[in-house]
């Protein structure tokens, strides 16, 4: 163990924004209209989930559409745990963040001059604008990140990984990062944004990239954040199943243009769990195709492109079309061979409606935060959505509260953790997600639970700070997965994404947020829906 004992002079930034996914761009070009912006990334400007993201970004633009149409969507999905204002805030001010999103110069797909909407799953409209076909989140991440670059007042400070947010008696006053040439960096901020993206790098199998290992969250935690809602991971029913080949993301577009499930034998099975057969409700869809798994006994099962044309398919989806190519599948002629795989957390930092966290200082964005958006299961393509909105009105509020750029006592003591091998953080992250993939997946168990919450303790003990960013991953992953099993274990019912086998049905004494600061667990009950939109 070695100790630095005085901290280089910080970096004054008043407002301080770790991530560059849709939230941390977005924000970054929104506040830098009223200060100075600092924007690290643990990767590249460019390397985030929101990268990954192929469907789109859904706002009620059509006519023949309305913000009340969505909001409804939106809370049926998330099944009696969305918080009604916080959707009211994201379906009505979505379609003018869309339009922004245009303003920055995203080539969403046009038809006949107007952006080509489609459809996915419990969406009763085709409301889910593209870009180039199936890679909108690249075509968004890429716009941004020109502009962001192009922009004189943020300062981007690329593979800067964040270790500890800095506290002053209770308010966050900056961040203490490990910058890429190895050495320690403090950042002193008048606000703080975390824009750090999701975590489905718990899981062996998931859709997201590396880069997801839940770091905004562990850090907000350990620094005494509440985090709400962790046991609601959403599975994407489906990811390519075709090993080696990474578990790719098949867009659920897919199968809003006429793609349909089968299983291995060859039948159409969605119909008799559903009655939106192929799109209904994500948690449904995967569930339902676990089932199939078990009842053919096979590894996945495969979605059936034949009602396109390979015009079609080449046009309309040519990300899946030459990634699946290249792993020898040519999905114009042949079915893909798919499976679930963990895509998204719907729980997250808690924040407001204006994404402060319950840590003056600290605010929250995107995947990362939690203001109530997507409660039991996430409407499809909501969540782009909600980095936009959210970033918009955390600006709104800093514009109306302007912050101070915070002192950092340069004395502050930091312990580093030098003792680690990588094949042991290898093996250790291996293990954990091992377990989280047995026990925390689309169907849990109390008593899986318990197990799994046990055999976390053996992995990585709690060391205070290192120079290694995969070791901090492996910091963060077991932070959050932990926070994960403890919200699991406590909601005794089934409901949305959450499905216990020992307490298979939705309870309505469990219409309630779980809470999580430190020790403490609060249960925060969520209204009724009908009564409050409009
Ligand atoms: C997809 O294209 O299926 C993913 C969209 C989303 O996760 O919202």
């Amino acid at each position: 163990m070695a100790r630095i004992p005085v901290l280089p002079d910080a970096k004054q930034a008043p407002f301080l924004i770790i991530g560059s996914g849709i939230a941390g761009l977005y924000t970054a070009l929104k506040l830098s209209e009223i200060g100075p912006v600092v924007l690290l990334t643990k990767d590249h400007l460019e390397e985030s989930n929101t990268t990954y993201a192929q469907g789109g970004i859904a706002a009620a633009i059509d006519p023949q559409d309305s913000p009340t149409l969505h909001y409804e969507d939106t809370m049926r999905v998330g099944v009696g745990l969305c918080l009604p204002d916080a959707v009211s805030v994201l379906v009505h001010e979505g379609p003018s963040r869309v339009r922004e999103l245009m303003s920055y110069g995203v080539p969403f797909d046009l038809l006949e001059g107007e952006p080509a909407l489609t459809k996915e799953a419990a969406h009763s409209r085709r409301r889910i604008l593209h870009a180039d076909g199936d890679a909108t989140g690249r075509e968004i991440s890429r716009s941004l990140a020109h502009h962001v670059i192009a922009n004189p007042r943020i300062t981007v400070f690329e593979e800067a990984m964040v270790i500890s947010l800095l506290m002053n008696a209770g308010t966050c006053v900056g961040v203490l990062a490990l910058m890429d040439d190895g050495e320690l960096q403090t950042f002193a901020a008048g606000a703080t944004i975390l824009c750090t993206g999701g975590c489905g790098q718990v899981y062996a199998a998931s859709t997201n990239p590396p880069v997801a290992t839940g770091d905004g969250i562990a850090l907000a935690y350990a620094a005494g954040a509440a985090i709400s809602n962790m046991e609601f991971v959403q599975f994407h029913p489906t990811a390519l199943f075709s090993p080696p080949a990474p578990r790719f993301l098949i867009s659920e577009t897919v199968r809003g243009e006429g793609g349909l499930l089968r299983n291995t034998r060859g039948e159409r099975f969605m119909p008799g769990y559903h009655e939106l057969a192929e799109l209904a409700p994500r948690d449904v869809v995967a569930r339902s195709i676990l089932k199939e798994m078990e009842r053919t006994h096979a590894e996945h099962v495969v979605l059936d492109l034949s009602a396109l044309t390979a015009e079609q398919i080449k046009n309309r989806f040519p990300n899946i079309y030459e990634t699946c190519l290249q792993y020898g599948l040519d999905i114009t002629g042949q079915a893909i061979p798919v499976a679930p795989a963990a895509h998204y957390l719907m729980g997250g930092i808690y924040t407001d409606l204006y994404g402060r966290t319950t840590l003056p200082g600290l605010f929250a964005c995107g995947e990362t935060s939690d203001p109530g958006v997507h409660g039991a299961n996430r409407l499809a393509s909501n969540s782009l959505l909600e980095g936009l909105v959210f970033g918009h009105r955390i600006t709104e509020y800093l514009q109306e509260h302007p912050v101070q750029t915070q002192t950092i006592s340069t004395d502050t003591k930091v312990h580093i953790h030098q003792e680690t091998s990588p094949d042991t953080i290898n093996s250790d992250r291996r293990l954990l997600k091992e377990i989280m993939s047995a026990q925390m997946a689309i169907v849990r168990h109390g008593k899986g639970l318990n197990e799994a919450l046990n055999a976390l303790s053996e992995i990585a003990a709690d060391a205070p700070l290192c120079l290694d960013p995969s070791y901090l991953e492996l910091q963060h992953l077991r932070i959050v997965a932990r926070l994960m099993i403890r919200a699991a274990q406590l909601r005794t019912e089934s409901r949305g994404s959450h499905f216990r086998e020992d307490f298979p049905l939705p309870n309505p004494d469990w219409k309630c947020r779980i809470i999580i600061q430190g020790d403490q667990v609060a249960y925060q009950p969520v209204p009724d829906w009908q009564e409050t939109e409009n």
